[in-house]
């Protein structure tokens, strides 16, 4: 929006930024039209009702019913229409759709490195299709940042530690600015970088090209986390036999596993990445805390890929990793 040669708003390029400006514009409005009415009303009564003569005395005031559920009644609406629009807007924001694509990010000082689950990985760029919704999982490898891309007007902090979710739908192709908004240390103010919206037939071009960090054709996040499976030795204790020092994976992504001490938990995201980094803390029944950790030595988008591994493990797949990663590649060809 431009106004007097001013740039004010930031393009609108999600299903999200129409509302969220029309109810930045009601607000601002509202705050505006009361601030003068009640200035004009100060300076006009100041002059009207001025003392004239020392000897004037005011009439005394009883009060009045009508004027005060008036000025409660009012303001009561106003400010109910604005939390109204708020919360509904809120709720669309943090309920994000069953449909579209998942994509994962990590904050990094100072960059943002992104994944996508068919392989393809990229640093402060983010490629994504037009008006498919793409639901984020964020986290951090250090302190927190801020996902912050104006255009869509979304904004959630990055927290080490922790998954947190957004989404957007984009409205509009081009390239859009991604900032880091959560000051983060020296290079804070360099930690941008650009989403690249590209129509979905020219997304599925870019997708099934070349991953820039190797020359292969990208791996899915999936095969790439069964190989760390591998090459990290987790298929050691959690080969599936019945002697492994470790539960098995099948089937446990979304399950509730029972834990020593008596307590339950569901098996999301955030059980499996706190597993692999603070393997003692809630471990499985009828096992020993015997895991060593994996924090400072594996990668946050390392920790992703390897939970989008035992996302794939089913209970009827194959009981070795090994097993599991051939079914996977020649089921893709
Ligand atoms: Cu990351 Cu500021």
């Amino acid at each position: 929006m431009i106004f007097l040669g001013l740039d004010l708003f930031p393009p609108q390029a999600s299903t999200v930024a129409l509302p969220i400006d029309l109810i930045y514009i009601y607000i601002t409005a509202v705050s505006v039209f009361f601030t003068v009415l009640i200035f004009a009303l100060v300076i006009f009564f100041s002059v009207k009702y001025r003392r004239r003569s020392d000897a004037e005395r005011p009439k005394p005031i009883e009060g009045n019913h009508l004027l005060e559920i008036i000025w409660v009644a009012v303001p009561l609406v106003i400010v109910l229409t604005m939390f109204v629009a708020g919360a509904v807007v809120f709720f669309y924001i943090f309920h994000p759709p069953k449909e579209g694509i998942q994509m994962y990010g990590v904050g990094k000082q100072w960059m943002w490195k992104f994944q996508h689950p068919e392989g393809r990985r990229e640093i402060n760029d983010l490629h994504v299709p037009l008006g498919i919704p793409v639901k984020m999982t964020l986290t951090s490898e250090d302190v927190i940042h801020d996902f912050f891309v104006p255009a869509f007007r979304i904004k959630m902090d990055v927290v080490p530690g922790r998954y947190v979710q957004t989404w957007f739908k984009a409205t509009k192709l081009g390239e859009f600015h991604l900032f880091c908004a959560e000051y983060c240390g020296t290079k804070h103010s360099q930690m941008i970088g650009k989403v690249i919206v590209m129509k979905p037939e020219d997304y599925a071009k870019w997708l099934a090209g070349q991953d820039p960090a190797s020359p292969m054709p990208a791996v899915s996040m999936a095969e790439r986390g069964a190989k760390l499976f591998q090459d990290l030795r987790c298929v050691t204790c959690h080969g599936g036999t019945l002697s492994a020092l470790g539960p098995k994976l099948e089937g446990v992504y979304g399950s509730t596993v029972e834990l020593e001490g008596g307590k339950t938990v569901t098996a999301d995201d955030t059980y499996l990445r706190e597993s692999i980094m603070f393997p003692t803390k809630r471990v499985v029944k009828g096992f020993q805390p015997l895991m060593p950790t994996y924090q400072g030595q594996i990668a946050e988008e390392d920790v992703l890929a390897i939970i989008s591994y035992i996302k794939t493990l089913t209970p009827e797949a194959a009981v070795t990793a090994d097993a599991a990663a051939s079914a996977k590649a020649s089921s893709a060809t």
